[in-house]
């Protein structure tokens, strides 16, 4: 009660001011190395569980971006097969700061640098109504406590409805690729999909070469 009051306080503070310090520009050898190493492994994940159709162009849709950190590896894995990408990651909680008082709005300007066509969204998904050929929504709220813990509002917590919209925005023919955190996680996922009648592909525990998360992490491919 008392902790949702603060994140509600928070929230809405941030998202009025958008404060932030502006042009941030990641120095630090090592966290440039690991995020390399993130944006090959997102490559990795999406080869393993995509179908590559090459086309001129594709719309992709990435949910809940975060700072869009893995950007370069989404781009470049639909680039190997797309003439002309066009990639939207949407984020609720774009103003949020870290401790460099950059927001993850002005961090995602630097993961996305240079990759054409690739736009962030601050913003809802339930307010996107574009369509998509592919849509990817790594770790996705199923259960409350990691969402209050992230600092949202609980009314934010609705992940029937959020699967259910995302679903909507699938053009036919295309594939959404979800991946949870952990088994329970993976248990309420599809419980979802069973719930809203969504057919699914259960790729099981998914893993890269390039990268160990600690908790196993499992991927569903819905092909619409
Ligand atoms: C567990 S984090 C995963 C972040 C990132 N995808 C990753 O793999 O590290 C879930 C993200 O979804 C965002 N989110 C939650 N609800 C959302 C919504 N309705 N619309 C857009 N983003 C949302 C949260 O703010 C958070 O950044």
């Amino acid at each position: 009660m008392l902790k949702d009051l603060k994140n509600r306080f928070d929230f809405f503070i941030r998202n009025k001011t958008k404060f932030s310090r502006k042009n941030f520009v990641e120095k630090n050898e090592k966290l440039l190395f690991h995020n390399y190493l993130e944006n090959l492994y997102t490559y990795d994940i999406l080869g393993q569980c995509l179908n590559k159709h090459p086309s001129d162009t594709a719309k992709i849709l990435d949910i809940g971006s975060k700072n869009w950190f893995y950007a370069k590896g989404e781009y470049h894995f639909f680039k190997s097969f797309v003439q002309n990408p066009c990639l939207d990651g949407v984020e609720i909680d774009a103003f949020r700061l870290y401790s460099n008082l950059y927001s993850r709005y002005e961090t995602a300007k630097f993961y996305t640098k240079n990759l054409k066509n690739t736009n962030y969204i601050a913003g809802d998904l339930l307010s996107i109504n574009d369509t998509y050929d592919y849509i990817i929504w790594f770790l996705p709220f199923v259960t409350i406590e990691p969402l209050k813990y992230w600092g949202l509002p609980e009314k934010y917590f609705m992940p029937e409805k959020l699967l259910y919209h995302a679903f909507s925005l699938l053009k036919n023919g295309g594939q959404m690729l979800i991946v949870n955190q952990g088994e329970k996680e993976a248990a309420v996922q599809k419980q979802l999909f069973e719930k809203l009648n969504i057919k699914y592909t259960e790729k099981g525990i998914v893993k890269s070469r390039f990268l160990e998360y600690k908790n196993d992490r499992y991927a569903f491919v819905i092909n619409k």
